[in-house]
This record gives structure tokens, sequence and C-alpha cells, in this order.
């Protein structure tokens, strides 16, 4: 795979060809995913459930995923290297700046945040810095507590609305891609073809311009409940780097999400 970059992504959205996501947390794991020509990791703070083993993310701590973005860092080769900002980061101007910067000498190539319109000033704070962002919206699992736990977002007009309206609002404030989580499929659709950017889905239907998953539910590791948008790859694989490979293959072939993952 050559270097995927920001462009690879926005060439990918205009060539209609959807491109893979996967999280990574570690060297091994990342060399894998990267080998298998998964586009882009990301470092997220869902290695506060699947790693720590918390109920939320909210623990995890700045120093935990400075530390596991070198870890990945050293071995992601060719893949665009995405990392989430922890919960909070977000309070003020001056921690947003100094988190995202910490997360880029940490080897981020592209920095994740929590947030609706009202992120737009620190998304152009942190872009005016040579900072690029992904700004998540949907289910943001840093307010899960406000939100009443983990469910879909946007079932209504209205909020589907809203969500439509922030993502625009939020890449004229500079952000270079939107990752939406647990929408209906309809909203995934509106919301990629309103935008210029690439936009990432997890449960978010067909129709976005990437998918992308967590590690450990590619893998069929997780347990507890299995989220609707999840699909055990490894079910009908004989090895790690043959399910993230077949991950990869049924993104590109528009085969995963299939109806039955998407709301
Ligand atoms: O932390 C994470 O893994 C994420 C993805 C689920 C999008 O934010
Ligand atoms: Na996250």
């Amino acid at each position: 795979m050559k270097t995927v970059t920001l462009s690879t992504l926005k060439a990918c959205k205009q060539a209609g060809e959807p491109f893979s996501c996967l999280t990574a947390y570690d060297a091994t794991f990342a060399r894998s995913a990267s080998d298998a020509g998964i586009e882009v990791l990301l470092v997220g703070d869902s290695l506060g459930m699947v790693l720590q083993g918390h109920a939320s993310t909210l623990p995890v701590t700045l120093d935990d995923i400075c530390y596991h973005t070198r870890c990945v860092a050293r071995a992601k080769g060719a893949s665009l290297l995405m990392v989430d900002l922890p919960f909070m980061s977000n309070a003020t101007l001056d921690t947003l700046l100094n988190d995202a910067g910490e997360l880029m000498r940490a080897g981020a190539e592209l920095v994740k945040v929590e947030g609706e319109a009202w992120m737009a000033d620190g998304i152009r704070e942190l872009t005016r810095r040579g900072v690029p962002v992904c700004a998540h919206l949907g289910l943001t699992p840093q307010t899960v507590y406000q939100l009443g736990g983990y469910k879909v977002q946007g079932r209504d007009s209205e909020r589907a609305a809203q969500i439509l309206e922030d993502a625009r609002t939020l890449v004229d404030a500079g952000a270079s891609v939107i990752l939406l989580e647990c929408v209906p499929a309809s909203l995934g659709r509106a919301v990629s073809e309103a935008l210029e950017v690439p936009v990432i889905g997890i449960g978010a239907g067909p129709d976005t311009d990437g998918q992308i998953l967590v590690m450990h539910d590619v893998l069929g590791v997780t347990g507890g409940r299995k989220p609707r948008f999840v699909k055990d790859f490894m079910a009908e694989s004989d090895s790690i780097q043959n399910a993230f490979s077949r991950y990869r293959d049924d993104v590109k072939a528009r085969r995963f999400p299939a109806p039955e993952h998407c709301f």
C-alpha cells in the first residue's frame, strides 16, 4: 500500500471507493493491520474498555493514549494514524491545544475529537496550527452518561437534521474528516453526500466513505452483548492477518456492512 494521507482518503471518496479503518493499540497488531492494507489505524479511547476493562472510555488519560500511540506509530507502516483526544481534553482551548500537541508528538497524524457544533472554535484553532481533525458525531461515547446509554442517535428527523448541520459547521471550521457512530443508514448516506470531506462510519450504514471497527470486535474476542454493527471476521478466517484482510476486502467490495449490521 502507498502511504495513506488525507489526500488519499479524499481521492477514495471522489472515486467512490470505500476505505477501511481499524483500531490499533500495539505494534504487533498495528503491523498486521497495516500489512492487510487497512488505510487508517485509530488509537481509540475504546482502549479503556477493551484493554483496561473499564465500563466506559472516560477513565482513559492522555498518558495512556500517548503510550499506545507511540507503540502503534512504530509499526503503522503506510497506514494513516488517527488518535483520540481523551475525555475532557476539550474542557478549555488550552487543554485542547496542549493535549493535541502531545498526541502529535507521540505520532498522531490526525486527531479525533468528540463534540457538536460548539467544538467549531477548538477545531479552527487546531487546524490553524497544523493539526488535522476528525470530528466524531452521533453516538459520542464520552457523553454516554448524558445520552443515557449506548443508543442509536438521529432516529428522529429533528436530531438527524441537527447532526447533519453540526457536521457542516465543523467542516466549515476546518475538520478534515467526520466520523459518525450509530446513526440510521439514511443519515450516514445524507451526511456523506452533503460533505466534501471523507465520512467514516461505525454503525452508520453502507454508504459512508469509510468504515471503522474496534479490532477486538473484528477478531470476535469482545465479551458481553454484541452490538448490531459489529462482525466477527475471525469466524471465517484461519489467521488474524486473514481476518484483517477479509474485513478490508469486504469494506472495499461493499460487502460490509450488510443490512443486518445497519440501523
Ligand atoms: O475509541 C474508538 O475505538 C472509537 C471508534 C469506535 C470510532 O472512537
Ligand atoms: Na473513541
